[in-house]
């Protein structure tokens, strides 16, 4: 019997990057997924190498119908709700606070923010009559500090670690727990956009940018994912899981260990040795 023999998931975003990822782990862990999406072809592609364990539903994150419709198909053709992944994101509106629109920001918000509460609101709702199921949604380093992302990408990816906070003591009376992770750069077409699909390119700039000095893979996120989705974690709850290379660690970026005397010498305070 496998981790996720007898769950049936929902990974929004699931046919690019970290969303992908955990599509295909979760199959792999014996478990049925429905990966909702707006890539259509992508999306049917990964859901057709999946076989029986996976199917596709075009769904715009943003639209309320969409999402409920995902969660009654996942349940007419999977089974019961037993997870939920808020995973689906862009990057957005970037650029100065005084040049960024409304439109841009509403956007931005609506995908990142605004849709992860829906698929909370309505998996909730699902889950309640069986008394039993995990949520996780999509924060990032960008949710946790300022001047890892553009504005309304932190503020956005803040809003999720603070419904994740919120919404903890609610949904623990109906045995939901909710948890979110925190992904430092990870290497998928979203970030390589940052680099014009130059794949090298940006894991070079994540290896360089990170205290670990190792690019991280969406399979890495992933892990975090259903850690927090099985049944390892069920007393887990409210909580964000930074898989960042430690690039949340220090305001610095850097480590006294790599080169102590010039870092201490120039913040006063080298110690007798
Ligand atoms: N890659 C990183 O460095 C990184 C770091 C921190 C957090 N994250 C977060 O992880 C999540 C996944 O990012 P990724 O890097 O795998 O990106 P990605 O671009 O590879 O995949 C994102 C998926 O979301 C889908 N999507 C976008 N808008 C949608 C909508 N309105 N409705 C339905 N689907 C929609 C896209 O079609 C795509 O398949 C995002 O929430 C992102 O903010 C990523």
């Amino acid at each position: 019997m496998s981790r996720f023999t007898g769950h049936t998931v929902i990974v929004t975003g699931g046919a690019s990057g970290i969303g992908e990822a955990t599509v295909r782990a979760i199959v792999r862990e014996g478990g049925k997924v429905l990966i909702a999406d707006l890539q259509e072809k992508e999306g049917e592609a990964l859901a057709q190498q999946l076989g029986d364990a996976a199917i596709f539903q075009k769904t715009d994150v943003t639209n309320e119908a969409d999402i409920i419709a995902a969660v009654a198909r996942a349940e007419q053709a999977l089974g019961p709700l037993t997870g939920m992944v808020n995973n689906a994101g862009i990057i957005g509106a970037v650029g100065s606070i005084t040049e960024t629109t409304v439109e841009a920001f509403d956007r931005t918000m609506a995908i990142l923010s605004r849709a992860v509460f829906l698929g909370v609101k309505h998996a909730t709702k699902a889950m309640k009559p069986h008394g039993k199921g995990a949520i996780v949604s999509l924060a990032s380093s960008a949710g946790v500090m300022g001047g890892l992302g553009p504005h309304t990408y932190t503020m956005a990816k803040h809003g999720v670690v603070g419904l994740t906070k919120s919404a903890a003591s609610e949904l623990s009376g109906y045995g939901i727990r909710i948890n979110a992770v925190a992904p430092g750069g990870t290497v998928t077409p979203l970030t390589a956009a940052l680099t014009g699909g130059d794949t090298e390119a940006i894991t070079e700039f994540i290896k360089s940018s990170t205290p670990l000095g190792i690019p991280c893979l969406p399979e890495d996120i992933a892990g975090g994912i259903l850690y927090l989705l099985s049944d390892e974690a069920r007393f887990v709850t409210g909580h964000t899981l930074a898989i960042d290379g430690g690039i949340t660690t220090s305001v610095l970026n850097t480590s006294f260990h790599h080169d102590d005397s010039e870092i201490l010498l120039h913040a006063g305070q080298r110690t007798e040795q």
